[in-house]
């Protein structure tokens, strides 16, 4: 029997799910690694820390499922999006990759859009403004600020892209991750070398770019041993994780969007045509379905921000990792109104992306008084965070994106709250999925129509995908955030010229 692995190179850990030719989960791995922030904003990871998470992930799901090396015939790659892996001619890492949620780049992003001929002239040749997570701008940082690394750099490449050449040995992306490093024609699907050009980069440091279920090349001799896998193993263009989580929750066709609550949120629409937002707000990629495309909205910090609320502070005030697990946290939460009274909670921890653009915005609880407890606090931080996610939806709206379904996904919606609180902020039922597995199962769907188990992604994921559920907004909670969302949009805009001066203190 044929099987697919999908491996998500995620920023918190590396995820390894194997599945069968009829989509079912055999087994599942995970193995975390460390997140380096040598200064506020600043994020990166070591590549090494990657692969060696891969190479434990994969030989745990073959030991699980008790297979054999050649059971496996073809591979899926997703990760998160944007960061840059360096490498010199040797193909050796250069410096720690830099990583989606880094900030360091804000002067770059102004560089690159005045040499592009401004916002507008920039978004028509690569359908999004310079945003500073993005790849292009680290590119340029590397050469303002670290030009001898710079000197030496040969290929730059996204995490997964990483993977894949300890993989295969060659320097391949594909069109959905390829669509955030900004080098993207994204409508033409190829790299922009009118931008190239305007940047003063040659386009030999980028990746070939193929579509994401592509087969991309098999495993080296060297892989397959460290892998416990076969040198024929293929591996296949896979995807970035939005648009690897939205195949794996079954956004293949118009109308439906997807929310998805991990470290960060992303709310995801799939579209027809290259539709993108004049203003830049959202982001226009290709989709991983062949010749589609998505827009989504990202929040940087969405589950991210309940994780620095239980550990830094509920598990940190006690100085005891344990004190209070996140399980117990979230109950509290429950036991407070939609609304937490006057209390609000703005979830910009590390700047934000959609829709403000902004990295020095800043985290801030607004309306607090003395009746507050722990609960409300945590409440109103996963209240702050879909209110952020509902930015998003409002921007999709605004555009006459047809919104007729809206699937959760993601670490964050396994909260029956949190599920409950997403229907109730965007004043939709929201539905459910039998089996969610995220990213890695929709880079093992791809895998499978790449290996030709199934014609196409849209067929994959209509054999395997189904609904579970559907839960619609209670109409008290709903009115209570209809009432508060508007004060929570207008907070941003009042204090942002004060986040700007506190950071600037450092
Ligand atoms: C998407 C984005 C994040 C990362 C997280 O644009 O920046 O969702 O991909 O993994």
């Amino acid at each position: 029997m044929t099987h697919y692995l999908g491996i998500d190179i995620g920023t918190t850990g590396t995820k390894t799910l194997l599945i069968d030719a009829e989509g079912r989960v055999l087994a599942e791995a995970n193995a975390g690694y460390p997140l380096e922030q040598p200064r506020p904003g600043w994020t990166q990871q070591d590549p090494e820390d990657w692969w060696q998470a891969t190479i434990k992930t994969v030989r745990g799901v073959m030991a699980t499922a008790k297979l054999s090396p050649g059971d496996v015939a073809a591979i899926g790659l997703s990760g998160q999006m944007h960061g840059s892996v360096f490498l010199d001619k040797h193909d050796q890492v250069i410096r720690p990759a830099l990583l989606w949620n880094d900030q360091r780049t804000a002067a770059e992003c102004a560089e690159i859009t005045t040499r592009a001929g401004g916002r507008k002239a920039l978004i028509r040749l690569v359908a999004n403004p310079a945003l500073t997570g993005f790849q292009a701008p680290k590119v340029l940082w590397l050469r303002n600020h670290e030009p001898k690394h710079f000197a030496k750099l040969a290929k730059v490449l996204l995490p997964k892209d990483e993977i894949r050449r300890r993989m295969i040995g060659d320097y391949v992306t594909e069109v959905s991750d390829a669509s955030g490093t900004l080098f993207l024609d994204v409508v033409k699907r190829r790299w922009s070398k009118t931008l190239l050009d305007k940047l003063d980069l040659d386009s030999g440091l980028l990746p070939r770019v193929v579509e994401s279920e592509d087969v991309t090349g098999t495993l080296t001799a060297e892989a397959a041993e460290q892998l416990g896998l076969t040198p024929q193993c293929q591996v296949v263009g896979g995807a970035g994780d939005c648009a690897a989580g939205a195949i794996g929750t079954g956004v293949v066709r118009s109308g439906v969007l997807s929310t998805s609550i991990g470290t960060s949120g992303v709310m995801f629409v799939h579209s027809d045509q290259p539709q993108y937002d004049t203003l830049g707000r959202l982001h226009t990629f290709c989709h991983a379905v062949r010749g589609k495309w998505h827009m989504m909205g990202v929040n940087l910090t969405s589950g991210g921000s309940l994780q620095w609320w239980v550990e830094n502070v509920l598990q940190g005030l006690g100085g005891v990792e344990s004190e209070l697990s996140y399980d117990a946290a979230v109950a509290e939460a429950a036991e407070v109104p939609a609304g937490c009274g006057s209390l609000l909670f703005l979830p910009y921890l590390n700047g934000e992306r959609t829709p403000h653009a902004d990295p020095s915005a800043r985290g801030a609880f607004v309306g607090l008084d003395l009746t507050h407890r722990r609960g409300h606090l945590t409440r109103a931080v996963m209240e702050g965070v879909t209110f952020a996610l509902r930015d998003s939806l409002e921007i999709i709206k605004s555009l006459d994106v047809p919104v007729k379904q809206i699937r959760v996904s993601g670490g964050g919606s396994r909260s029956q709250l949190w599920r409950q609180m997403q229907a109730d902020v965007f004043g939709k039922k929201v539905a459910t999925l039998q089996v969610e597995q995220g990213p890695a199962y929709g880079v093992a769907l791809l895998a499978a129509v790449g290996n030709g188990a199934y014609k196409n992604i849209e067929q994959a994921c209509k054999a395997t995908i189904e609904v579970a559920s559907e839960t619609p907004p209670d109409r008290k909670a709903a009115k209570a955030y209809a009432e508060r969302f508007p004060i929570y949009q207008r907070l941003y805009g009042r204090l942002k010229d004060d986040f700007a001066d506190l950071v600037a203190l450092g």
